[in-house]
């Protein structure tokens, strides 16, 4: 399969952090990685290969070095997207005879993109089983809603710019008065009575398949692509990288489009915690951890914007990145990026060495911009670090388009950084 017909497949399995969490952890698996809890021990050697889950929506794998750990090679992505979150009491019915689903925003998405789309719903639900409770993962996939539009006729300024009430204009339309109930279609998903779910995560997606489009099939579009199409192309490098003295880190954190602060997000204590607890476990005390962390590099991947085809004068004048044009470095004077001149060298050099072209970018000077979990993550453990990501348009949008080659320059930029060794020198940095 080619890689961007695989990117595709690894979007549409995942409409959910938790399903995204849950096939990285199914590609790690069956790449030799064994699974740790943190409930329990850590007790890893030499040469391991494991990875720690937090929630169900948040992942830390790790590659242990035959020795003492020399650095550490980490590259972080994010697994949710913006989407709506079906709220407790999820039905509400109408006078006229329609139930729709009850929502709210979770993220800062575009609406509009989201209207007269057939939609289906998947996430996580807790449920009573065997004497306790359980969470599994669900996923309707077929349609069964759908947000309509009002006409043009009921709403002639439509066109003139409509500013979206997420309470009023967003809710989708489930079914008409008599239907079979939103719980009941959860329960006969898992095939479980209705009466023991607990409680649930669940969230709308759009069921619309990704595409690889254009005059040359140059433009891949599809549902989640940030970061989705981050996480893809850092696990394909962290999977086909050599083995090296470093120890290497692939984070996949959940809840950065509502600023990281949950309790698996990059502004907790996951990442500091599993790489104390391992680095503790191979013998290590505070001070080689600390070693460890402060020789390493981190590449914090989430996709940048693209120059937009018709709004040309929203990008900067001079740092305007272009899809298919290779893999973009993110700066920002207020730190709001990781990235500072170092750490922009070292990883342009690595993309030098990949034979990857690089690309910068800078938000226009007058606008704020997005930030990122590299700056979050550097809070809790610190490192050099880069900000970096694919060049796309419609950045929050339920369809989102990026370049299709852009998709193996990121999987050969980190297949290149996890199979190097960065070692820090009084004077300057070695790119071993
Ligand atoms: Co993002």
């Amino acid at each position: 399969m080619d890689l961007n017909s695989e990117l595709l497949s690894f979007i549409a399995r995942s409409p959910s952090a938790f399903h995204a969490v849950e096939n990285v952890k199914d590609a790690l698996a069956a790449a030799g990685y064994r699974e740790l809890y943190e409930t329990e021990d850590f007790s890893v050697k030499p040469g391991d290969k494991v990875f720690v889950r937090r929630n169900g929506s948040s992942l830390i794998a790790l590659r242990i070095p035959e020795a003492v750990p020399s650095g550490l090679m980490l590259a972080a992505a994010h697994s949710d997207s913006p989407a709506f979150k079906i709220k407790e009491n999820a039905s509400v019915a109408s006078s006229d005879g329609y139930v729709r689903l009850n929502v709210e925003k979770y993220g800062g998405m575009l609406c509009a993109p989201w209207l007269d789309r057939p939609l289906s719903v998947a996430g996580r639900v807790t449920m009573r089983a065997e004497g306790g409770l359980v969470s599994r993962l669900v996923d309707l996939e077929r349609p069964v809603a759908l947000i309509p539009n009002l006409a043009i006729h009921m709403d002639r300024k439509a066109n003139d710019g409509k500013a979206y009430e997420a309470h009023v204009d967003m809710l989708p339309l489930l079914s008409q008065a008599g239907a079979k109930s939103f719980d009941a279609l959860v329960a006969g998903a898992l095939g479980v009575k209705e009466e023991d779910i607990l409680s649930r995560d669940l969230f709308l997606y759009p069921v619309a398949a990704g595409s690889l489009w254009g005059a040359e099939e140059e433009f891949v579009s599809s549902p989640r692509l940030d970061d989705l199409q981050c996480v893809f192309g850092c696990l394909k490098g962290f999977l086909q990288a050599k083995d090296t003295q470093s120890l290497a880190a692939l984070c996949v954190f959940d809840n950065e489009e509502v600023g990281s602060s949950s309790k698996q997000g990059a502004d907790s204590s996951f990442l500091p915690d599993v790489l104390r607890r391992v680095c503790y476990a191979l013998g290590m005390d505070e001070t080689a951890y600390l070693r460890c962390v402060s020789g390493g590099f981190m590449v914090s991947a989430d996709n940048a914007h693209a120059v937009h085809p018709n709004h040309g004068e929203q990008a900067d004048r001079s740092d305007r990145p272009v899809m298919n044009g290779g893999v973009v470095i993110k700066y920002n004077a207020n730190a709001r990026y990781t990235t500072d001149s170092v750490s922009a060298a070292v990883f342009g050099e690595i993309c030098r060495a990949a034979g990857v072209p690089v690309q910068r970018y800078t938000n226009r000077a007058d606008k704020p911009g997005g930030s990122t979990l590299g700056n979050i993550s550097l809070s809790h453990v610190s490192l050099d670090s880069v900000d970096i990501g694919l060049a796309q348009l419609a950045m929050h949008s339920c369809y989102e388009t990026a370049g299709a080659k852009d998709t193996e320059y990121l999987v050969r930029a980190m297949t290149e950084f996890y199979s190097r060794e960065i070692r820090k020198t009084p004077d300057g940095i070695r790119i071993e």
